[in-house]
């Protein structure tokens, strides 16, 4: 639909404006002007060899000419014209800042995310102040659930009084709507399968294994969704890949009265390998004894997809989402666009676990000048189409983009 309208305007003058400078350049070195030029030159700048005939052109003031007169370089040629020219900023109210909980009175350092902590509850509303005090505030809870209470169906993802309700009103007590509190939709971090869905005790999956349930999986999720909104819940964010999900969330909350909670759908949300440091911090990942297959490939996309992320985007605006999300963010940087272009929604992008470790792995070695690949790294999803970009950098970004200038 863009092409023609990018292709008669543009192409056509352009076209028309490059015939005679080419013919310019190449009717100008005649051999007698060009000589005369070289003539000119002032014995220290003269070519000591016959590397003369490689020389560039002379201005009046006989400096070397490259005869051209767009040079982009005028619009980078000061802080202030850069600044002026600038296409897109990331702000930190562009940034959701995911926080690790457990059920316990003390914070835990997680070794393979270096800064990130599963928070005690006290930890976490001290964490969410910071937060708020840099200007990030949107937060995402994810929970870390004690072994025994885990179960295929994950039936404590929707208790009332389970880890998550309780952590989503401390925080709207404290904070208030200063704070947007999301909540991750899945049944994984309750799965006693380390799966986003229940698994069919059958073996008519994959290698004999067993499926994951998508509409009794979906039951879960609704139930659990409910859950989080009745505790103060802003935003709720499933990010299961189950189909039909979003539209049956959307109508359990309505139906309740809650009509005001937004979805962000994980529209494409694709089965990688970044994830695996969460994975490792919330023990979430695919189990060896569970009887479905040890990864999520039957539910995340396949990372050599791109028109399927359009497929999931249009069922997920059909269903009511509020916001799409791409999940990982920099590996997919083209689907962050293909999204923005092809839906009226706002785009949300998540720099995942593993794109945050391998930063900060890097700078830890003094590979890289973290600041900046991170300021970078954030503005780099914003020109392709994220408005708001979860990251476990959402604090320390928002403290470096204090005063500074990008
Ligand atoms: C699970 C979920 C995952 C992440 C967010 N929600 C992991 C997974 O799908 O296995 C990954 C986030 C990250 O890697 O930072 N529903």
């Amino acid at each position: 639909m863009t092409r023609p309208i990018f292709i008669a305007p543009i192409c056509t003058p352009f076209v028309a404006r490059l015939t005679p400078l080419r013919n310019v350049t190449r009717a100008r070195p005649s051999s007698s002007r060009r000589s005369s030029h070289l003539l000119a030159v002032s014995a220290p700048d003269r070519p000591s060899t016959d590397t003369a005939s490689l020389s560039l052109p002379r201005n009046s003031r006989n400096e070397p000419w490259v005869e051209q007169r767009s040079r982009p370089r005028r619009n980078r040629k000061t802080d202030g014209m850069r600044d002026m020219v600038r296409e897109n900023l990331v702000l930190p109210c562009n940034l959701v800042y995911p926080l690790f909980i457990h059920d316990e009175t003390h914070a835990e350092d997680i070794a393979v995310m270096p800064g990130c902590q599963r928070h005690s509850q006290a930890s976490m509303l001290r964490e969410v102040g910071e937060a708020l005090a840099l200007g990030v505030r949107h937060v995402i809870l994810f929970p870390k659930i004690a072994e025994d209470l885990k179960s295929n169906h994950a039936h404590e993802c929707y208790n009332p009084d389970g880890l998550v309700p309780r952590a989503v009103a401390a925080i709207k007590e404290r904070f208030g709507s200063q704070v947007s509190v999301w909540t991750d939709v899945a049944l994984d971090p309750y799965s006693d399968q380390g799966h986003d869905g229940v698994v069919s005790e059958d073996g008519n999956g994959d290698g004999g294994c067993g499926r994951i349930l998508n509409d009794v999986t979906v039951d879960m999720l609704c139930r659990q969704a409910l859950c989080h909104a009745r505790a103060g819940a802003d935003i709720v964010a499933p990010s299961d890949m189950m189909d039909g999900r979003v539209g049956a969330i959307r109508d359990a909350l309505d139906a309740d009265g809650f009509t005001d909670v937004s979805i962000v759908a994980y529209t494409a949300k694709y089965a990688s390998a970044f994830y695996g440091p969460f994975r490792g911090a919330l023990d979430s990942a695919p189990r060896a004894t569970s009887r479905a297959p040890q990864n999520k490939r039957t539910y995340q996309m396949d990372p050599g997809n791109y028109r399927e992320a359009l497929l999931e985007a249009s069922l997920d605006v059909g269903e009511g989402a509020d916001m799409l999300m791409v999940k990982p963010g920099v590996p997919y940087l083209d689907i962050i666009r293909a999204l923005h272009d092809n839906t009226d929604l706002p785009i949300s992008a998540y720099h995942v676990s593993g794109e945050y470790a391998m930063l900060k792995a890097a700078a830890e070695r003094g590979w890289i000048d973290e600041r900046e690949a991170v300021l970078e790294t954030l503005l780099c999803l914003k020109r392709a189409g994220a408005t708001s970009i979860l990251t476990y950098y959402a604090k320390q970004a928002a403290a470096w983009m204090q005063g500074s200038r990008r």
